[in-house]
């Protein structure tokens, strides 16, 4: 097969790390042909999209005593050609967010590509319609009690009958703007206006969770299907347990009640043509739907001896079939 990866600028991937990088050694390693490109290579022409890739090739990382190595380069660019995505058989939308207008007029140029020739993953139309922080809010059974409004009247009444609450502003990801709230805290009306930009912007308002010291696991949903999860523990000094946080990462299960909550989305996610997802999981609750581009793989092949890269391109194997 030949596949693109829209991605960030290929030089600022960790290869160690990137969940892309794993994607596209997997593919190498399985035969096929991969080409790089970014959210602002890709173009309408004549009712088609087309993009400016480049061939890639890769030195695949190895395991050494527990941590990955990677080569220095680790990977070597070479033919540039502009190519109607169409003659693909797969285009990955892997770009980080935040979901600026740029990335969101990228998913407009994918809707020109014929789905039945090539698949988009995820597909466009589903990242649009997958706020990564509002998508969950559909699943009422697996959520924790949520609001979502600019009003800080219904924020202090909020916080106020819950005790504590953790705020999110829509767009972010990584852990970035995420903050405690508290009824007493003084700076309370200072954080709404902040991150409201006074009023104006809703932001998410989530009971806390306490079982947060516990964790913060990612599930990787491949096709609906959880296939490898993820523990995420706060450094200690933050409440966060993002891993760009300093989080530390550790080897987990996914519980009976975390399968019954891949269960409730499942249906969902593959309506939306919302392939290769990344759930987050806090005491039992689905807090967030990573549909962008989800990490975790590198560290969950570590620890549980996995080959997840290869079961999606496998599973992309089968769907072109
Ligand atoms: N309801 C909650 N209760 C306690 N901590 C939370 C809650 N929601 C999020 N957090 C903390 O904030 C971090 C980031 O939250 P998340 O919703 O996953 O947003 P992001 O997109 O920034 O990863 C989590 O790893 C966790 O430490
Ligand atoms: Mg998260």
């Amino acid at each position: 097969m030949k596949l693109a990866f829209i991605i960030d600028p290929i030089h600022q991937l960790d290869p160690c790390h990137d969940t892309s990088v794993a994607l596209m050694e997997a593919a190498q390693i399985l035969g096929h042909e991969i080409w790089v490109t970014q959210v602002n290579q890709l173009s309408v022409v004549e009712g088609k999209a087309w993009a400016l890739l480049e061939r890639v090739e890769l030195i695949p990382v190895q395991l050494v005593e527990g941590r990955y190595q990677a080569a220095n380069p680790w990977y070597k660019l070479s033919s540039r050609t502009l190519v109607c995505l169409e003659t693909l058989d797969a285009v990955f939308m892997r770009t980080d967010p935040p979901v600026t207008v740029a990335y969101l007029y990228a998913t407009y140029i994918l809707d020109y590509i014929d789905q039945n020739k090539t698949l988009v993953i995820n597909s466009p139309s589903g990242i649009r319609a997958a706020n990564e922080k509002m998508y969950a809010l559909q699943f009422t059974k697996a959520i924790p009690e949520t609001i979502v409004t600019p009003q800080k009247q219904l924020i202090r009444q909020f916080v106020e009958a819950q005790g504590r609450a953790v705020l999110k502003p829509l767009g972010n990801k990584a852990g970035e703007g995420i903050l405690i709230l508290e009824g007493g805290d003084r700076n309370f009306n200072s954080i709404i206006e902040l991150s409201t930009l006074q009023g104006q912007v809703p932001v998410m308002v989530q009971t806390y969770l306490p079982e947060a010291k516990d964790g913060d696991k990612r599930i990787i949903l491949l096709n609906g299907e959880p296939i490898g999860a993820l523990n995420r523990l706060s450094s200690g000094s933050d409440f966060r347990n993002n891993m760009a946080t300093g989080g530390t990462v550790a080897q987990t299960d996914i519980t009976p009640r975390e399968y019954e909550i891949c269960t409730q989305l499942a249906e969902t996610l593959r309506k939306d043509g919302l392939i290769f997802v990344g759930i987050d999981v806090i005491g039992g609750y689905l807090t967030e739907v990573n549909v962008t581009s989800p990490t975790g793989v590198r560290e969950i092949d570590r620890f549980d001896g996995t080959r997840i890269g290869h079961q999606v391109i496998q599973w992309v194997e089968r769907a072109k079939k």
